[in-house]
């Protein structure tokens, strides 16, 4: 067997496993379930008017994305056990894969768990949505090194498990994480933009 073949050989992905597909399924469900709650928020308030303020509605609705990422990750530890094993990850490389596995776990969580810092709750999940806005752009540590550690954090944290684990369908479904946080930022950047704009313009309306 030539190089490329092993390695084709080696990498299956197991389409038939229904986990694979429950997981891509929450990895897509949750950015579109944020999107649309936090718009439909934006437009009509109904969260904060069922939590009786702007900021308990945003910590509701923080709960419920921490959650669902929760169960997501717990459907992606299933997913991955039902998928077959790369030989090279597993055995061939291990001695290169398993540490590398774990300087992106560590470096995934650094930009996930410093950025919910720098931004706190509501920053986080998505408050300017419910009204609750950022003094200013936040430009420190981890923003200086990612535009969205948050996103680019998770992915990595999805990367390093594939590998640890060794499983092929692991690196499909990090392609595929990557793929809807990009889709996301689509319509999260230019929309929190304009919020931001707004709120620009109405201040400089007020100083005149
Ligand atoms: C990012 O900011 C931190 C301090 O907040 C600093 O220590 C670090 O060197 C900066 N990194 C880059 C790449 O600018």
């Amino acid at each position: 067997m030539s190089f490329p073949d092993k390695i084709v050989a080696d990498f299956n992905v197991d389409y038939d496993q229904k986990s694979l597909w429950i997981v891509l399924g929450s990895i897509a469900f949750n950015p579109i379930f944020w999107n649309i709650v936090a718009r439909a928020e934006y437009n009509t308030h109904f969260l904060t008017k069922l939590a009786g303020g702007a900021k308990t509605g945003c910590y509701l609705l923080a709960i419920t994305i921490f959650s669902l990422g929760i169960f997501r990750d717990y459907l992606y530890h299933q997913a991955l056990e039902q998928q077959p094993t790369s030989i090279l990850l597993s055995v061939t490389y291990v001695d290169i894969v398993k540490p590398l596995a774990i300087v992106l776990f560590a470096v995934g969580n650094v930009l996930v768990l410093t950025s919910m810092y720098a931004l706190g709750v509501t920053g986080t999940y998505l408050g300017d949505y419910f009204g609750i806005l950022m003094n200013e752009r936040v430009t420190g540590f981890p923003f200086n090194v990612s535009n969205n550690p948050m996103y680019h954090g998770s992915t990595l944290c999805f990367l390093a498990s594939a590998l640890w684990y060794a499983k092929p369908a692991g690196l499909l479904i990090t392609a595929f994480v990557s793929l809807m946080y990009s889709i996301a930022l689509k319509f999260e950047e230019p929309f929190t933009g304009e919020i931001y704009a707004k709120r620009d313009r109405e201040l400089a309306a007020k100083q005149k």
